[in-house]
């Protein structure tokens, strides 16, 4: 059995304040109880070390959405994995499709930061997905096949364990349209057989596949429950503690 991750992916939203009065009202929702899965949030960087506090014994970790492709150095601006770790980060987004588009991020620099990930001692969620061009041109699997090949194959130590896919649907992302649970269960089962094909039988069968795309309460208990469908990655709706706690319910359900 795989556990469920459900991820919040903060995005540009949350200062250090905002975002510990969240995480505490989604910790105080959670009190007392006992999850079967994992929970995450991952605000801005310079929230880390607020929310990572209020996080501190209870079930909510911390993640970063990005980090460097360098552990130290001159690189103006970046900020590395290892110092993420110090500051309480366990994971670490990459490849979201938005750095993809506006960071004009390539597949030698996810290789680069999935493997000081690793190193840190963090587990990496490696982002992939097609837009709704390639989707309409019956590109779907093909995109996400290369996505996975592009990666998986140059990581120095991936396994089911330390790295976990998000499925995000470029075309499903802060618009509303949910990819339906056939499309959704469709690209997991294909991914999961990629990776079988790039890590082996093992890995695949224990790596989590997490769905992301405008996921609610609403739909969560039915895509997280699908077979090949192991939580979700989540922007919009993890913004209000009642909403993400409803995704969180959805998935224990959908794990009962
Ligand atoms: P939404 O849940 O807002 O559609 O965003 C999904 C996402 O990009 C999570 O990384």
């Amino acid at each position: 059995m795989r556990r469920y991750l459900v991820a919040g992916n903060w995005k540009l939203n949350k200062g250090p304040a905002a975002g510990a009065e969240l995480a505490q009202a989604v910790s105080n929702l959670l009190q007392g109880r006992e999850l079967k899965g994992d929970v995450l949030v991952c605000p801005p960087y310079v929230s880390i070390p607020a929310v990572s506090a209020v996080a501190a014994g209870n079930p909510v970790m911390t993640g970063a959405q990005n980090c460097a492709d360098q552990n130290e150095g001159a690189y103006t601006g970046e900020v590395s994995p290892s110092m993420l770790k110090e500051a309480g980060a366990r994971y670490v987004i990459v490849a979201h499709s938005e750095r993809r588009e506006y960071q004009r991020e390539t597949d030698d620099s996810f290789v680069a930061k999935i493997n000081l990930i690793h190193q840190a001692g963090l587990k990496a969620i490696f982002c992939y997905g097609e837009k709704l061009e390639e989707r309409k041109a019956g590109q779907a699997q093909a995109v996400v096949k290369a996505q996975l090949e592009g990666v998986l194959p140059r990581l120095e130590s991936a396994d089911a364990y330390n790295t976990v896919l998000a499925y995000e649907p470029v075309w499903a992302i802060g618009t509303g349209e949910t990819a339906t649970p056939e499309q959704a269960q469709e690209i997991h089962a294909y991914s999961r057989q990629v990776v079988g094909d790039l890590l082996g039988a093992t890995v695949a069968e224990h790596m989590r596949i997490l769905y992301g795309g405008s996921c609610k309460p609403g739909n969560a208990r039915e895509l997280i429950g699908l077979p090949d469908v192991d939580g979700g990655l989540i922007g919009g709706a993890t913004l209000k503690a009642e909403d993400f706690v409803g995704i969180i319910d959805g998935a224990e359900a959908a794990n009962g």
